[in-house]
């Protein structure tokens, strides 16, 4: 992670001036909730991808601060909007928009990121790049409502939820990938390989969140933990686990999945099942199986830093404690 860091270290400060600049709006309550959200930090780790595909497609152009402040603007927007659906009071260790300003204010914002990040795609001026991201936000929408159709599906499958995941999560990660790509102007081949290095990544990443939902701490997360299994959504540990206990233990699962408010008793006996047979070992293997094959994907690059810092991304992604 470092190494990513010191190679775009510059570049992310100035997407971070950009963000800024781009969030000003005439409305108050849009600046208001806008720089608390940005303020809050994140890991900016859809500018980091977007930036370093671009140097590693050989881009050395200004064109990317602009497109990697846009990725971070989509992301922003489906946070806010997914704080709301996943009714979560917690956000990067604070108090989630919604809780402070309540749902309307959460979702009428989140649009506002949304609608914006298009005026500003459509000013980068290439339509190749408006396409793909584009579609990565109607693809994360469907992948939003995908989940939502799952919810306390205990018969949920390993291949319905990696379809949720790559929907969701995964494919804005490859979708900056894919636009640092084009922007640098790279063959077919290596698009398409920075496009599945960042899925792969995007369905590791994913997967580590899920984990961390059951293992993480509340401070060091920034989130509240449990939160997957109150509001009923059955993720891989789970699923696991529900393939392996008894009937018994099923019937004790399903009737926490079912509740509204979730007691730390209710958590500690599912998560100690999760961990009994092995929810979270499996999960995290999945995880490194992606990453392992996401590094793949770079194999058709030289061997330069900025490769090196993806790979190092790429670790960081099976590591991270939030
Ligand atoms: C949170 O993404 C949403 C998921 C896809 C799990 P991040 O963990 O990248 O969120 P921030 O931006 O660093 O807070
Ligand atoms: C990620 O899923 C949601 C989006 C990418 C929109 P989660 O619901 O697990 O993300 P967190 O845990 O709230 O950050
Ligand atoms: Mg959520
Ligand atoms: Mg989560």
């Amino acid at each position: 992670m470092q190494a990513a860091l010191n190679i775009i270290g510059d570049d992310l400060k100035l997407v971070e001036q950009q963000f800024r600049k781009d969030l000003q709006s005439d409305v108050p309550l849009i600046r208001k909730v806008g720089e608390y959200v940005l303020s809050s930090g994140g890991k900016r780790i859809r500018p980091a991808l977007l930036l370093l595909a671009a140097r590693l497609s050989g881009y050395t152009a200004d064109k990317a601060i602009p497109l990697a402040s846009v990725v971070e603007f989509i992301h922003t927007a489906t946070l806010l909007h997914d704080d709301v659906v996943d009714s979560a009071t917690l956000r990067r260790g604070l108090a989630s928009a919604n809780s402070l300003w309540g749902n309307e204010a959460s979702v009428l914002v989140g649009d506002f990121l949304f609608s914006k990040s298009f005026s500003l795609m459509v000013g980068v001026g290439s339509l190749d790049i408006l396409k793909v991201l584009s579609d990565a936000t109607t693809v994360i929408a469907e992948g939003e409502v995908m989940q939502l159709l799952c919810t306390g599906e205990l018969d949920l499958t390993e291949e319905q939820y990696t379809d949720v995941i790559r929907s969701k999560t995964a494919i804005l990660m490859s979708a900056a990938c894919e636009a640092g790509a084009i922007l640098g102007e790279a063959s077919q081949n290596q698009q398409k390989a920075l496009a599945d290095f960042g899925m792969d990544l995007g369905i590791a990443f994913q997967l580590m969140d899920d984990i961390l939902d059951y293992v993480a701490t509340e401070e060091e997360f920034g989130k509240s933990i449990g939160h997957d299994l109150e509001e009923g959504k059955i993720t891989l540990p789970l699923i696991h686990t529900l393939k392996n206990c008894t009937a018994s233990e099923r019937t004790v699962i399903a009737s926490v999945v079912e509740l509204d408010e979730m007691s730390l008793d209710d958590f500690r006996a599912v998560s100690c099942l999760v961990r009994q047979y092995g929810g979270i070992d499996y999960t995290i293997e999945k995880a490194r199986y992606y990453i392992d094959r996401c590094k793949c994907h770079l194999d058709q690059f030289a061997h330069t830093p900025v490769r090196e810092a993806l790979l190092s991304l790429s670790e960081y992604v099976v590591t991270r404690s939030k």
